[in-house]
């Protein structure tokens, strides 16, 4: 059973990746009988370069209990369409006058192809193969937290956007579809109308329809035990810097995710560190505090997380570690996982 789901956002070089890899590392250390998977939907992947081991697009052990997952949306999007492909093409091929088209099985082939699949949506697909128990490409290893590391605000919105939009997209193949071979009907009708009788078969067809009708229905209730799953253990925590662009994609991330997600936290990283005999550091740290105040001025209801800019870049799992404490300090796992002011 999934108890959490931390869901990291915010815009792009922020520290997002960093952060959800170091939230990932500490709570595998924290909480050992638990199971955790690390994802990325960062397009420019950095799993791999921040654990400094080859992750790959299943899940790959880092530690005893934390698995990572740099996903490649493209293979879930074909295992998906390749089974649409099989169902609609035995459909049209009960269909009385579709069947006979000689080239309706390329029309399919070319309509329902996973390239026609925007990447966010692949993305989103992919996520819910992730969340949903009950999906049949589903992983082996039930994870109890997933921290997923997401893509700056519009690709992210996209990634929560699950239900409607992948009913819609199959709709829009088949219109599509109808569109392409429309014309080609129209002739075969004139053609064939009288002798085509004898070949129908509508029980056959009403249980074909029924198939690929169910598809869709299976989407829609998926969709909706994802929406409930992450309304219930998701939880959304933003990065920012002390600085006016990233706050700003803060404040629009967390408009246009409040309602499918819970905003629990939000981090401020990368402060200047203030080493003695640097005056120039000094006045830095002292301009990005006052920024830091208004971050959270605005969001005051809101756990703060500060994090200063660390002078070596925070790789590897003893990276990772390091960056960990100097977000969170000496904390407890259930104050990462349900933060408190
Ligand atoms: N607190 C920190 N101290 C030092 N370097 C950091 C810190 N947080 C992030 N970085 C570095 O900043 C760069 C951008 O971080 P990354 O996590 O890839 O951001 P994002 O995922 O938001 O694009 C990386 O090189 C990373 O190692
Ligand atoms: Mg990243």
């Amino acid at each position: 059973m999934i108890e959490r789901i931390i869901v990291l956002g915010g815009k792009g070089g922020v520290g997002k990746s960093s952060i959800s890899a170091a939230t990932a590392v500490l709570l595998s250390k924290l909480l050992p009988n638990k199971k955790i998977l690390l994802i990325s939907f960062d397009i420019a992947h950095n799993l791999s370069d921040l654990l400094d081991q080859k992750i790959g697009n299943e899940a790959t052990p880092v530690t005893s209990n934390l698995w990572a997952i740099e996903p490649d949306p493209n293979i879930y999007a074909k295992e998906y369409t390749k089974d649409l492909v099989i169902k609609m093409k035995a459909l049209m091929k009960q269909m009385p006058l579709i069947g006979m088209i000689p080239q309706i099985e390329k029309y399919i082939d070319t309509t329902f192809t996973s390239d026609s699949i925007p990447l966010a949506l692949k993305n989103a697909m992919f996520f819910q193969k992730i969340l949903d128990a009950e999906d049949k490409f589903s992983q082996d290893i039930q994870f109890d937290i997933i921290v997923a590391d997401f893509p700056p605000t519009g690709n992210m919105v996209a990634l929560f956007e699950i239900p409607e939009d992948q009913v819609k997209v199959v709709l829009k193949y088949s219109l599509n579809f109808y569109n392409s071979i429309k014309g080609t009907i129209r002739n075969f009708s004139k053609m064939f109308s009288q002798i085509l009788k004898p070949f129908e078969n509508p029980e056959k067809r009403i249980e074909l329809s029924k198939d690929v009708f169910n598809m869709i229905v299976d989407l829609e209730k998926r969709g909706e035990r994802i929406s409930e799953l992450i309304h219930s253990v998701g939880s959304l925590r933003l990065v920012s810097i002390a600085e006016k662009p990233s706050f700003e994609e803060v404040k629009r991330a967390r408009d246009l995710t409040k309602k499918y997600i819970n905003l629990d936290a939000v981090h401020i990283n990368m402060l200047t560190p203030d080493p003695k005999h640097c005056n120039f550091c000094k006045q830095m740290r002292q301009i990005q505090l006052k920024f830091s105040e208004e971050i959270k001025k605005e969001f005051k209801n809101l756990k703060i997380w500060e994090s200063d800019k660390l002078f070596e870049e925070p790789l590897g799992i003893d990276g990772l570690r390091k960056l960990a404490y100097e977000i969170y300090g000496d904390i407890t796992a259930d104050e990462i996982l349900n933060p408190k002011i």
